[in-house]
C-alpha cells in the first residue's frame, strides 16, 4: 500500500513526484508502472503506442490510483506533444526501443532510428529544461568479452577481469560492420556517450541503467498468439512457444552462449531505488543483473523443458531440442557475445543493492514466464504452474 512515511536511504522523507515513462506500454514500463501505483505516491504520465500490458492500471476509473496514472498515445518518433510532457515531469524515464535481438540484423535501420535518433529530441528536451533522466540502455553495450579472445583453454580465461563487465573499465567490443547484429549495441552505445555528455557539459543530470536479461511475465510475445505469426521473440519467449506448441526448443549454435537472467521484481526494486534517491544516482552508470544466475543457453532449455514437463504433465519430447545455425534462423549478419556477467561494485556501492538471490528466482521467473504465455494460449493455469514447481 502507498505510505506517506517514504524515506530515502539518507533517512530523507522521499517528497511525491511526476514521472514521464516513455516506453511506460511495454514489459520492464508494466512493471515498474504497478510498482510505482501500489508503492508509492509518485505520478506517471506514461507515454507508449500501446497500452494492452497497463490497462490493468488504467481501467476502471474507480482504481485507488486512477487520479495518479495517465496514459499518453504517442509516437515519440514525430509527435510535438513529447517536450510538453517532459515539461510537465520531474523526471523522465525512457524505455522506448527495438530491442528484439531477431530485428537487429534484419532491420538495421529501424534499429538504429529506434535506439539512437528516436531517443535524441528525450535527451535534448531533459538537457534544455533541467529535467532530470533516467535512460535504458543494455548489457549488450560490452560486446564480447576480452575473455573471448583468448585460447578457449588459456588460464586468463578463468580471470574475472578478462570476463566480468564493470561499467568503468570494461571496454565495449563489437563485430565488423557487415555484421549488423551490432547495430543495437553501437546505438545504445553512442546515445549513452550522449547522454554522458550533456551531463558533463551541460550539467543534465542523468542515470544509465544497463539492464542483463531482465525476464517475468508480459515479457514478449507467443508468435501468432499476442504477436505476429512470424515474429521471433526473445529466447525465453521462444522456447515458451516451442513447448506450448510441443516443437523442440531450436539451439542457435548450439546453444552455447551464456546468460545471467534477473526476475523482474528484484530489478524493479533497483529502479526504485534509482528514482528515489537521485543524489547517489545521478551521474551514474548502473549495470543491473544477477552475477549467479549463469547459464548457457542449452542449459535454460534443458531447465525450461523440464519445468513444463513439471507443471503439464506431458512427458518431454523424444528429441526436446534441436540445433540450427544463427545463419538459418536470424538471417545474415547475426552474431553474439559469449557471456554477460555483470560487475555489481558500483550499484552495491550507492545504493546498497545486495546481490539478488541465487537461482530460485531464477527459475520463479521461468515459471512465471511459462505462467503468463500458458494463460494466453489457454494450455496452462497459474494454479499448476505454481503447485507444480511448490
Ligand atoms: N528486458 C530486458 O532484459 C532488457 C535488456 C536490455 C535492455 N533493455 C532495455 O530496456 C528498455 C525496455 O525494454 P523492454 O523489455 O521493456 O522492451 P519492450 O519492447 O517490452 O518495451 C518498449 C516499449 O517502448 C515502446 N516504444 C518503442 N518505440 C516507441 C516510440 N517511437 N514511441 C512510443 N513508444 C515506443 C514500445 O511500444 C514498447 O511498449 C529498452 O530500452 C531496452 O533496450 C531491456
Amino acid at each position: 500500500m502507498a505510505t506517506a512515511a517514504r524515506v530515502d536511504l539518507d533517512g530523507n522523507p522521499i517528497k511525491p513526484i511526476t514521472i514521464c515513462m516513455i516506453g511506460a506500454g511495454g514489459f520492464i514500463g508494466s512493471h515498474l508502472c504497478e510498482k510505482l501505483m501500489a508503492e508509492t505516491q509518485h505520478k506517471v504520465l506514461a507515454v507508449d503506442v500501446y497500452n494492452d500490458k497497463i490497462k490493468h492500471l488504467l481501467e476502471p476509473a474507480s482504481l485507488p490510483w486512477a487520479d495518479r496514472i495517465q496514459f499518453h498515445r504517442l509516437n515519440i518518433k514525430n509527435d510535438s506533444r513529447l517536450e510538453g510532457l517532459i515539461k510537465m515531469a520531474d523526471l523522465t524515464i525512457n524505455l522506448a526501443a527495438i530491442c528484439t535481438p531477431a530485428d537487429y540484423n534484419t532491420r538495421p535501420l529501424d534499429t538504429i532510428y529506434s535506439n539512437f535518433i528516436d531517443a535524441l529530441p528525450v535527451v535534448k528536451y531533459c538537457s534544455e529544461n533541467n529535467k532530470r533522466l533516467i535512460h535504458f540502455s543494455t548489457c549488450e553495450v560490452y560486446g564480447k568479452t576480452v575473455g573471448s579472445f583468448l585460447p578457449k583453454d588459456h588460464p586468463l580465461r578463468q580471470d574475472p577481469m578478462y570476463y566480468v563487465l564493470k561499467e568503468d573499465t570494461s571496454p565495449c567490443i563489437f563485430g565488423p560492420i557487415e555484421k549488423q547484429r551490432w547495430s543495437y549495441a553501437c546505438a545504445k552505445q553512442l546515445i549513452e556517450r550522449l547522454v554522458y555528455a550533456e551531463g558533463a557539459e551541460n550539467d543534465l543530470e542523468f542515470t544509465i541503467v544497463r539492464p542483463f536479461n531482465w525476464i517475468g511475465p508480459r515479457m514478449d510475445f507467443i508468435p501468432g498468439i499476442d504477436g505476429p505469426s512470424e515474429g521471433v521473440p526473445r529466447v525465453l519467449a521462444c522456447f515458451s512457444n516451442n513447448l506450448l506448441r510441443h516443437e523442440p526448443l531450436k539451439l542457435v549454435d548450439g546453444g552455447q552462449s551464456q546468460r545471467t537472467f534477473v526476475y523482474i521484481k528484484d530489478a524493479i526494486e533497483a529502479v526504485l531505488l534509482m528514482i528515489e534517491n537521485p543524489a547517489r544516482a545521478n551521474g551514474q552508470i548502473f549495470n543491473v543483473g544477477n552475477p549467479n544466475n549463469e547459464v548457457t543457453v542449452r542449459q535454460l532449455a534443458e531447465m525450461m523443458t523440464q519445468v513444463y514437463s513439471k507443471v503439464s504433465g506431458e512427458p518431454s519430447l523424444e528429441v526436446p531440442t534441436i540445433d540450427i545455425s544463427s545463419k538459418e534462423f536470424y538471417g545474415e549478419g547475426y552474431d553474439d557475445s559469449d557471456k554477460r556477467i555483470p560487475d555489481m561494485t558500483i550499484i552495491n556501492r550507492q545504493l546498497g543493492i545486495a546481490l539478488f538471490p541465487l537461482s530460485f528466482w531464477f527459475l520463479f521467473g521461468v515459471k512465471i514466464i511459462l505462467t503468463g504465455f500458458g494463460c494466453g494460449s489457454a494450455r496452462l493455469e497459474p494454479q499448476d504452474i505454481t503447485l507444480g514447481l511448490a
